[in-house]
């Protein structure tokens, strides 16, 4: 009999993390394109030392009293709110994330949505290939400017940060606004100020903070009205930050220029409404999604689980505190 510890992963993983992982574990994996139902999450778990989840599973204490021999879990994500750090720590459970290799990939999607939303790229190119295009004109498909504006970024850690020193290549003006003061805000020449002001003056709104209760809806029907009428609004942080029925209402009411998403209130399910405004690009959670990035975050999950196995120091520990 194997003495190996037992992990659990679940959902497929690209086949260099398995083989990182192979001589350290005795793996059983969801090797389906589906998500395993929550009673087959909980059975799968029930004999496992390790769990590598991913942002969509969520580790609560159900999930944990159903597998209480787990000493690790190691989540494919930089964000981590889908996991319980008090239940883990409770149970002398570590978690590890995934900082700092999704990064220059999450803000180049920002920095996608934003000039997709501000120039109006999706719902022109439907009008095109709908075969509207007949002529051209000077009033067609106006969009708001980006280069020389005002961009507002909430959150300024690592992504919020990348996000920053793309815009100085826009010549922005760029506000923050963060719990603290970023150490790198001169380097990157942005000013923190109140999430109000940077409502007030920014002509782009782009969202990069990690979601909690503290952050629900810190985005809600006020913060919307508060906005400069035609801005833009990014969403590449989390769903539940914004409150998306207020959005779609915002939208409606012409009061927003239009809103970027990458992240959704109960995704991957999507408030209907969304889908009926014109004025919105939608993505589905793909911010990280490139090659490089969901390769390096599941090889430092991976990295985590091996430093866990083989007695030494985990890379990413997340705490509870
Ligand atoms: C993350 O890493 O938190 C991204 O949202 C991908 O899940």
């Amino acid at each position: 009999m194997s003495t190996r510890p037992r992990l659990l992963i679940t959902r497929k993983v690209f086949p260099e993390v398995l083989a990182r992982l192979a001589p350290h574990f005795e793996i059983d994996s969801n090797q389906e394109d589906e998500d395993w139902p929550r009673a087959t999450l909980l059975g799968r778990a029930a004999d496992r030392d390790a769990l590598f989840v991913t942002a969509i599973d969520r580790v609560d204490r159900e999930l944990l009293e159903a597998c209480p021999r787990v000493r690790i879990v190691a989540t494919g994500s930089v964000g981590y709110n889908h996991v319980d750090l008090a239940a883990c720590a409770e149970r002398g459970v570590a978690v590890t994330n995934t900082p700092d290799v999704l990064t220059e990939a999450t803000a180049d999607l920002a920095w996608t949505l934003l000039m997709a939303t501000a120039r109006r790229v999706c719902e022109s190119e439907h009008w095109l290939r709908a075969g509207k295009w007949g002529r051209w004109s000077f009033d067609q498909w106006l969009g708001a400017d980006v280069y020389g504006t005002t961009l507002g970024i909430v959150g300024m850690g690592r992504i919020g940060s990348a996000v920053a020193r793309r815009a100085r290549g826009f010549a922005m003006k760029i506000l923050y606004h963060n719990r603290s003061r970023a150490a790198n805000e001169a380097e990157l020449g942005a000013r923190r100020v109140e999430l109000d002001e940077l409502l007030r003056e920014a002509d782009h709104v782009i969202l990069v903070l990690p979601y909690s209760a503290a952050t629900h809806h810190v985005i809600g029907a006020r913060e919307l009205a508060a906005m400069k009428p035609g801005a833009t609004l990014v969403n590449v942080a989390r769903g539940g930050i914004v409150d998306d029925a207020a959005l779609v209402e915002a939208l409606r009411a012409g009061r927003l220029g239009g809103a970027g998403l990458d992240v959704y209130e109960n995704e991957p399910a999507l408030n209907p409404g969304l889908l009926t405004v014109p004025n919105v690009v939608l993505t589905p959670h793909i911010g990280s999604a490139t090659r490089s990035s969901r390769l390096g975050m599941a090889m430092l999950a991976a990295d985590n689980l091996v430093a866990f196995a083989t007695g030494g120091a985990l890379l990413t520990p997340v705490s509870a505190g």
